[in-house]
């Protein structure tokens, strides 16, 4: 994908020494996040998706300080790592980004210089085949990236037939979401689905499969699952509140997101918070407001073409960033995105 890039040349020397993790992962438009980011010594930068630390990496090493947080504890043994090598330039925490400010605080500050956030999943949750991630390697049907809570068979194999229509429909934009979730109640009927491979065959049995498609029939399925398991668009929503509390005026706000789901919380969140009016669009408006970012550009950012042959990864990616002012944070208000950000399930598993 050809991007509007501020630095239209993909770098590649940029990864020197940040591919990496136990499963090597690429991180996304690394030199675009950098870019916008600009950290720099005596900046203090939370990385809220540490992942195999590959952003966190080249932050410390412009020498800036970073504190980094992941849901998932498998994270921690890289952060570990960290750890001995920066110092007290890095701390790491298991937790949700969602919660960031409160865990900033907790470790002693009250505003930060900057905020990065790689939505989604790394290469090593998808590459663990018992992470139950991925639809082309067996293992069980889980998709948890804290480890804890309802996994994807608690889902499969509790939820309504409705809810599962809703979920697979919404989340995973998947057009034939009543078929899937007809064959699945009728299989779990007869037995539990526990399998990622059981599942992602039973997709591709009902939905067909032709040579020419471009995505495996249980892609869709599979997306929306964690997207629910890990309630990942109100953690992202969140996230972008969260952060708004927590930055200093000047501070910078970067997110880098893989579908369309997450990009337009991202553009709804930046276009409320740029604008005057504010607010929910069901309650009327009673003064005006400062905005409390500002945004170079409206547009995102795309990975270059170098960088997309080198990461398939990077080829859905957009990045868009905004600058924080010194108006004051605004009220959370969830009713500036779509109903998909807090759908939850009728009753309960
Ligand atoms: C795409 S990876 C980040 C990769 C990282 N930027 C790098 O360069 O190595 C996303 C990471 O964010 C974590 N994550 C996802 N949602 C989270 C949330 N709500 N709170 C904290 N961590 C989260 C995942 O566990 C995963 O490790």
């Amino acid at each position: 994908m050809v991007g509007n890039n501020i630095d239209p040349g993909f770098d590649p020397t940029v990864l020197e020494g940040v591919v990496g993790g136990p499963a090597g992962h690429i991180p996304v438009m690394l030199n675009e996040v950098l870019s916008t980011l600009q950290p720099a010594s005596n900046k203090l930068i939370v990385d809220g998706t540490f992942g195999a630390g590959g952003y966190s990496r080249a932050i410390l090493e412009k020498g800036a300080n970073v504190l980094a947080i992941d849901r998932d504890p498998n994270a921690q043994s890289t952060g570990m790592k960290f750890l001995q090598k920066y110092d007290e330039k890095f701390q790491f925490h298991i937790g949700e980004f969602g919660q960031m400010d409160v865990i900033c605080k907790q470790a002693g500050y009250d505003t930060v210089d900057g905020v990065v956030l790689d939505i989604g999943v790394s290469s090593m949750q998808i590459d663990e085949a018992e992470r139950g991630f991925s639809f082309q390697k067996d293992g069980p049907l889980d998709m948890r990236m804290g480890q804890s809570g309802l996994s994807a068979s608690d889902v499969v194999n509790g939820a309504d037939g409705k809810d599962l229509t809703r979920i697979i429909g919404i989340l995973g934009e998947e057009r034939h979401a009543g078929r899937v979730s007809r064959a699945i109640v009728a299989r779990r009927d007869k037995k539990p689905i526990t399998r990622t491979l059981e599942l992602a065959q039973l997709v591709e049995n009902t939905l067909g499969r032709k040579f020419s498609d471009r995505i495996h029939p249980a892609t869709r399925t599979f997306q929306a699952l964690r997207i629910f398991v890990n309630r990942e668009l109100e953690q992202l929503a969140n996230g972008l509140f969260a952060a708004e509390r927590i930055l200093k005026a000047s501070g910078r706000l970067v997110v880098v997101t893989f579908h369309s789901l997450e990009d337009r919380i991202v553009k709804r969140f930046f276009a409320d918070r740029c604008g005057h009016k504010g607010g929910s669009r069901h309650l009327p408006q009673l003064e005006a407001l400062q905005p409390c970012f500002r945004q170079e550009r409206s547009g995102p950012l795309k990975a270059g073409l170098e960088e997309a042959e080198l990461n398939p990864r990077a080829r859905s990616a957009k990045l868009r960033w905004a600058i924080r002012t010194d108006a004051g944070a605004r009220d959370v208000d969830l009713s500036l995105f779509g109903a998909e950000v807090s759908l939850s399930l009728s009753g309960r598993i």
